[in-house]
């Protein structure tokens, strides 16, 4: 139902059921729709790596979804922050990735809203490979720094 009746749809579902779940659910609900995947194809088990070297989770989503328009996002930030991304030393960068412009803008448009302003397109979907590194490495940092719910900013000149 909620599939059905929102313009854009939001994929945060854990790796392990991300399949079943958009299978479950009918692709005329979903045809030429935004959806904003959020996942991570990452594995915990022997230390934290990304599960996959020739793709990622963002692909993966659009290979699924073939008749919408897959956007990564906000992957890359603890769900806390998602919202008024606001850290002591300033507001991290957020990128987007995906392959249909007017979707990346509505994204974007929404980004805005939630308080983000360095907003970088990185490209088509392929780009979200980079997008579930940097989070990688931001998890890892965290637990090097000991610094739960940290996040990359762009430092410009
Ligand atoms: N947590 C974060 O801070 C964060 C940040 C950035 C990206 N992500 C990514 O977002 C994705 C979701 O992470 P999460 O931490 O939000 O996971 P989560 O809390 O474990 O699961 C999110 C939701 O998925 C639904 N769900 C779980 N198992 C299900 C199943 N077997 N069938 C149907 N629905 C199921 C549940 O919805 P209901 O409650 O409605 O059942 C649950 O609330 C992951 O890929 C993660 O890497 C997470």
């Amino acid at each position: 139902m909620a599939a059905q009746l929102a313009e854009i749809i939001i994929v945060a579902l854990p790796w392990s059921c991300l399949k079943e779940v958009l299978e479950q659910i009918d692709p005329a609900y979903l045809k030429n729709k935004t959806i904003i995947d959020v996942s991570n194809a990452v594995q915990f088990d022997n230390g934290p790596r990304l599960l996959f070297n020739n793709t990622s989770a963002g692909e993966w989503v659009q290979e699924l979804l073939p008749d919408c328009y897959v956007v990564k996002t906000l992957n890359t930030i603890n769900d806390k922050k998602m919202v008024h991304p606001n850290f002591k030393e300033g507001v991290p960068v957020m990128f987007i990735s995906g392959n249909e412009i007017h979707s990346k803008n509505q994204v974007k448009s929404l980004l805005k809203d939630l308080g983000w302003f360095d907003i970088i397109d990185l490209g088509d979907i392929r780009q979200s490979r980079l997008q579930e590194s940097i989070m990688l490495a931001c998890v890892i940092s965290e637990i090097q720094l000991q610094s739960p719910h940290s996040a990359f900013a762009l430092i410009k000149h």
